[in-house]
């Protein structure tokens, strides 16, 4: 049996520090950048990294649940990790995030 591994939780920062329309990317110990997106339709996390090359989707446009990566335009969606089409293939991860109180909570994933 494979023993489970207790899941990290993160504390963003305070919802009211994050507008909707901002977002605010935090490096976990031993995990690659995550980013946390405001938008109308709620909080997103998603790997910072494009899954093409080395850019920060924090730095893409968003619009909606789309982010547009910054460097050849591929995008994702922020609620699925998805990618829409070339050059970028493979979606980005997704991790869980929540609010409690006043706190943005990040819990990443370990999945690959
Ligand atoms: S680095 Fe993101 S699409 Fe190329």
């Amino acid at each position: 049996m494979a023993a489970s591994i207790p899941s990290l939780t993160l504390l963003v920062g305070k919802l009211g520090e994050l507008p909707v329309g901002a977002v605010v990317t935090v490096n976990p110990t031993g995990l690659a950048p995550i980013s946390v997106f405001h938008t109308e339709e709620g909080l997103f996390a998603i790997d910072d990294t494009c899954t093409h090359q080395d850019a920060s989707l924090a730095d893409g446009w968003v619009e909606g649940c789309t982010v547009e990566c910054p460097l050849h335009e591929s995008c994702f969606d922020l609620r699925t990790g998805a990618a829409s089409g070339p050059p970028a293939k493979r979606a980005v991860r997704t991790h869980r995030v929540e609010v409690r109180g006043d706190d943005i909570v990040l819990t990443p994933s370990t999945d690959s």
